[in-house]
């Protein structure tokens, strides 16, 4: 969930000063760079997606790993230097890093105009029209939490998927994640917010919505609400076909939510749940909350309740004290549980986390990377047996784009998620064919478009 992506909106006509708005991190972060170009759109600007025809760079940025933030340094390095003979370009960070170091990244950047927070999109066109106008440098790291932006409909990257904000911030403190400081504390939307944005989104084309939240599965506890009261509704909705949503919290998951998932129709089949270690020693160590036997549990509950649905994880491996034991029982949850999906990450240490100082990093870079590497061979091992097992189905797929491949194939996702690639152009983007898949290897499933949809499941 977290590639760093750069998404600049299609170039405006609006004839305004252009800005160059870059998105790094996760889908809640694509969605608020499409709030703030919205913002900007209103406010008169236009977009480019060139540092040289730019009157300002923007950057959407993360602070999950190192990694995310070191991109935008280097950015900012080239920006410092392009400042030299253009010194009217204005140049700003927003969200996440801007969240975690505030004015210090002014002090470090002496070519950064201006850092705003995630609580802080709303005011994003005003102060990039200040910093135009009175070259002054500026911070605003504390935004209300209860940011709810009226969303622009014109910069909607595609026009049958959309995703849309249930809750910002999170109340869990796992040990060695940066979230809960960047986003501050959990805030649920209320249900008619949320619906009234659904029904906007889908009366301008969209028929699928994927519902984002840190721990989305929690969504609505604070009022006596589950997220499968939310699938309901959206039972109703005419026209929307498919809800996703991401991530999910293996603690959080509630018996209404499962219920909702099993009955309804346009609940997609898949849940991102991630379980980060299968070691208790290691998960005790992230205070995750739970147990590797009561994550099983979880997952055979919800696999008994939901015959189709398939899984997601998210594994840390090198967490500080991580022994070969450790991993060993990692290695076995992955293959025990078949999940059709999993990132897995090296731990990075990141400063503010209840981890960081108060436990070593103490697995060296090449164990965490050697294990990295075992964990992604197992994972595509399970993967091809998987894909290899689906030939002959058919299945309803929503397309998406055109293959990097193969500029002759078209690719898009099931219900579960899956990838799957066919041949096509590009006139099916946004429709939904049926498959026949016969090929796979283990990224990908193909197959052939058959022109009778009846679904064998
Ligand atoms: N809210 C989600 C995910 C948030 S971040 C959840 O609770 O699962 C996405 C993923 O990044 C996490 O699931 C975790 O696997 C990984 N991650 C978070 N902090 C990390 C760190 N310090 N080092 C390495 N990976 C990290
Ligand atoms: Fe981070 Fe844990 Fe919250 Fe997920 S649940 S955002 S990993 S603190
Ligand atoms: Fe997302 Fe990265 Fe922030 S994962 S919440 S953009 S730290």
């Amino acid at each position: 969930m977290n590639d760093a992506v750069l998404s600049p909106p299609p170039p405006g006509t609006q004839g305004g000063p252009k800005v160059l708005l870059e998105v790094f991190g996760c889908q809640m972060n694509k969605l608020d760079g499409e709030l703030v170009a919205g913002a900007l759109r209103k406010a008169g600007y236009d977009f480019t997606d060139r540092d040289e025809e730019a009157d300002a760079v923007l950057m959407v940025t993360c602070s999950i790993r190192d990694q995310a933030e070191h991109r935008v340094h280097s950015h900012l390095g080239e920006l410092a230097v392009l400042k030299r003979s253009r010194p009217e370009l204005a140049v700003g960070v927003l969200g996440c890093m801007a969240s975690r170091e505030g004015s210090a990244l002014l002090q470090r950047w002496p070519a950064l105009d201006f850092v705003a927070g995630t609580r802080d999109f709303p005011k994003v066109a005003s102060l990039l029209d200040e910093v135009r106008a009175d070259r002054v440098r500026l911070v605003a790291v504390d935004g209300d939490p209860r940011v709810s932006e009226e969303r622009d409909l014109a910069v909607r990257p595609h026009r049958a998927r959309a995703f849309l904000t249930v809750m910002r911030g999170c109340d869990k403190r796992c040990t060695y994640c940066v979230v809960p400081r960047t986003r501050g504390f959990e805030v649920s939307r209320p249900m008619h917010e949320i619906l009234d944005e659904a029904k906007r989104l889908v009366d301008d084309g969209v028929t699928e919505i994927t519902l984002l939240g840190q721990t989305v599965n929690a969504w609505g506890r604070a009022f006596g609400s589950s997220l499968g009261d939310l699938f309901h509704e959206f039972e109703r909705l005419d026209g929307l076909r498919r809800v996703r949503f991401t991530t999910s919290h293996p603690e959080e998951m509630d018996e209404r939510l499962v219920a909702a998932m099993a009955a309804c129709r346009k609940a997609g089949l898949f849940l991102h749940l991630p379980p980060q270690s299968g070691s208790d020693a290691v998960l005790r160590r992230m205070a995750r909350g739970y147990t590797a036997a009561r994550y099983r549990e979880i997952v055979q509950q919800l696999r008994e309740a939901i015959p189709f649905v398939q899984l997601g994880a998210d594994i840390i491996v090198g967490f500080p004290g991580e022994s070969e034991d450790d991993f060993e029982l990692t290695y076995q949850l992955m293959e025990d549980v078949r999940f059709s999906q999993a990132f897995v990450f090296r731990y990075s240490p990141r400063p503010g986390t209840p981890a960081f100082g108060a436990l070593v990093d103490d697995v060296p870079d090449d164990v965490k990377r050697a294990r990295l590497a075992t964990l992604l061979d197992l994972q595509a091992r399970l993967a091809s047996e998987r894909h290899a097992s689906m030939h002959g189905e058919v299945h309803e797929v929503l397309v998406e784009g055109t293959s990097r491949r193969d500029s002759r194939r078209m690719f898009g996702r099931n219900l579960a998620f899956d990838r799957i690639v066919f041949p096509g152009d590009p006139s099916l983007v946004d429709e939904y064919v049926h498959v026949r898949l016969g090929e796979s290897t283990a990224l990908t499933l193909a197959g052939e478009l058959v022109a009778d949809p009846a679904f064998a499941g």
